[in-house]
């Protein structure tokens, strides 16, 4: 019997050793953990487990006859963040590059239906060469039945992804299909064709970090909502995330304990500038209106004129969605409405009610945006807010222009609740050009033109400038006072809680993709 144990320690043991700690080493010396050790510290102490460790690799060409390799250089299992289960993939870098083969890909679709048969997130650690070379098309097959599962688990389970090394090729395909990715700064990259085969097509030269490291995903292409600047912050903020969201579609997200205060905050009626055209930071206002450092910023660095991220109100999860004033004064344009939509989407498939914060003077004109499909773009996201049934509560602190007002989950796409502050102006558009166009001749008549178009422009304003003609249609369901915004949001959150509502029966819709 003693002889069967000795068998199972050896051989554990190495499945442990993985590459081996030379390896180790180096990977240390990239600034890069092993697979374990990343999966130490995303989950609770102790709580991983490990499935599939004993498995081997299955193609034996090119020399892969000559060493066996337990695990196939992925590591995979379940584990707990903060008491509740995730299940986990860790590629091996150590472990021939990490290279995706059958054996590889089986372990992870096997956590992937785990976690979709239990109803649970799946978290992948990605540090890859991609498909393993050796094994041909098989390790194409491999990446398509992950895909595929990732496609089926989409607003089923939450799927998040770690880009911890390199992920090239149509391996991106995968962290793209999930609901959040995370890279970390200096050490990940992610591309679809590196920097070699960029040279020869367009004889572009470009480095590996400037064409797909964290900083171009997280400002540019918007493929990363989150960067940290190492491993170990990643992981953490890993940990954070996870804390906002509920395990799947079904489930609520984790509450906070929340005691009852004042829940006044005076410093708000005065955050709005006296003149119009002047910013303001509406992450100051955010932060004034939810719980004190509860938020978790999503796309921080991409189509900046929109902030989205998760906040709690009264120890409740919610997602926000606010134009950001100081901005490009808070314009829609494409990347905004993009970021906006996939935002929206998430937390209706996963039930995190949507706090919406208006200040927008309209869509950002111009031939770039038009043929670039700010139409279409646009479309998007109010067909992200047409079609969420969460509780949607909006807030118009300032602007509500033309098509903007529509889109920015007003009443008439299906908003539950909206408030305005007395300083919101809910119009076509502003008083300056909206006096310029429908009193053109009568001004350009004038003696002074110029002092006809103020007067003009300020007869305009006292007419539509202001919340009280979309309240008196039931547009705007209160005129509040900016101070009372927190009390406001959290009884209409109450209120809502026990909220119901489906879509008609259909196959899916057709968002304008
Ligand atoms: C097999 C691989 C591998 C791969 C790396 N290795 N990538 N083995 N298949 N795809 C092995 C190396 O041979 C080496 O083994 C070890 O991993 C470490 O690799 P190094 O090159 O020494 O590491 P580094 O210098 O850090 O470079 C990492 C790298 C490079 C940039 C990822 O290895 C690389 O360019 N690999 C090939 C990437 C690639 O073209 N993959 C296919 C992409 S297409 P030894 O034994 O020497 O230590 C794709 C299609 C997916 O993935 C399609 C899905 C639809």
């Amino acid at each position: 019997m003693n002889e069967h144990f000795d068998r199972l320690d050896r051989t554990v043991e190495q499945a442990l050793e993985g590459g081996g700690a030379d390896r180790i080493a180096a990977q240390h010396k990239k600034g890069k953990l092993s697979a374990r050790e990343r999966l130490d510290l995303l989950l609770d102490e102790g709580s991983f487990q490990e499935i599939g460790q004993l498995v081997t690799h299955r193609s034996h060409h090119f020399g892969l006859d000559q060493q066996v390799f337990l695990g196939d250089g992925v590591v995979t299992g379940y584990g707990t963040i903060e008491g509740r289960t995730v299940y986990v993939f860790s590629q091996d870098f150590t472990v021939m590059g990490g290279s995706l083969a059958e054996a590889h890909a089986e372990k992870i679709c096997r956590i992937m239906d785990l976690a979709m048969q239990n109803g649970s997130p799946v978290i992948g650690l990605n540090d890859s060469g991609g498909a393993r070379i050796q094994e041909g098309v098989v390790s194409l097959g491999g990446y398509a039945d992950i895909f595929f599962r990732n496609v089926r688990a989409s607003g089923v389970v939450p799927q998040i992804s770690a880009i911890l090394g390199p992920c090239a090729g149509g391996a991106v395909y995968s962290p793209a299909l999930t609901d959040f990715v995370m890279m970390a700064e200096g050490t990940s990259y992610m591309f679809v064709t590196g920097p070699n085969v960029v040279k020869t097509v367009t004889h572009e030269e470009v480095s590996a970090e400037e064409l797909g490291g964290a900083s171009a995903h997280a400002t540019k292409s918007g493929v990363a909502h989150f960067t940290a600047p190492n491993e170990l912050e990643a992981l953490r903020e890993l940990r954070r995330l996870v804390g906002y969201i509920p395990n799947n579609c079904e489930d609520e997200p984790p509450r906070t304990v929340y005691t009852p205060g004042d829940e006044r905050r005076p410093g708000l009626d005065a955050i709005i500038p006296e003149n119009p055209n002047q910013p303001y930071d509406i992450r100051e206002l955010l932060n004034a209106v939810i719980d004190p450092d509860s938020s978790m910023e999503v796309h921080a660095e991409y189509g900046k004129n929109m902030v989205v991220g998760f906040a709690r109100v009264a120890g409740q999860v919610v997602g926000c969605v606010a134009n950001q004033p100081a901005v490009l004064a808070g314009v829609l344009d494409i990347d905004a409405s993009i970021k906006a939509a996939r935002f929206v989407r998430f937390c209706d498939a996963f039930n995190i009610p949507l706090l919406v914060f208006v200040d927008v003077p309209g869509f950002l004109p111009g031939t770039d945006q038009e043929w670039r499909g700010i139409i279409d773009h646009g479309a998007k996201l109010l067909y992200a807010f047409s079609e969420a049934t969460v509780p949607r509560i909006t807030v118009i602190t300032r602007k509500a222009y033309g098509g903007a007002y529509d889109v920015m989950n007003s009443k008439h796409i299906g908003a539950d609740m909206n408030f305005a502050w007395p300083s919101a102006e809910i119009a076509v558009m502003g008083a300056k050009g909206a006096a310029e166009i429908i009193f053109r001749s009568e001004i350009a008549k004038a003696k002074d033109p110029e002092a006809k178009w103020r007067e003009k422009e300020e007869e305009y304003r006292r007419q539509f400038a202001h919340p009280y003609e979309a309240a008196s249609r039931g547009y705007v369901d209160e005129v509040i006072r900016p101070s009372e915004t927190r009390i406001k949001l959290i009884q209409a959150l109450h209120m809502l809680r026990n909220k119901v509502d489906k879509l008609p029966r259909k196959k899916h819709g057709n968002i304008p993709l």
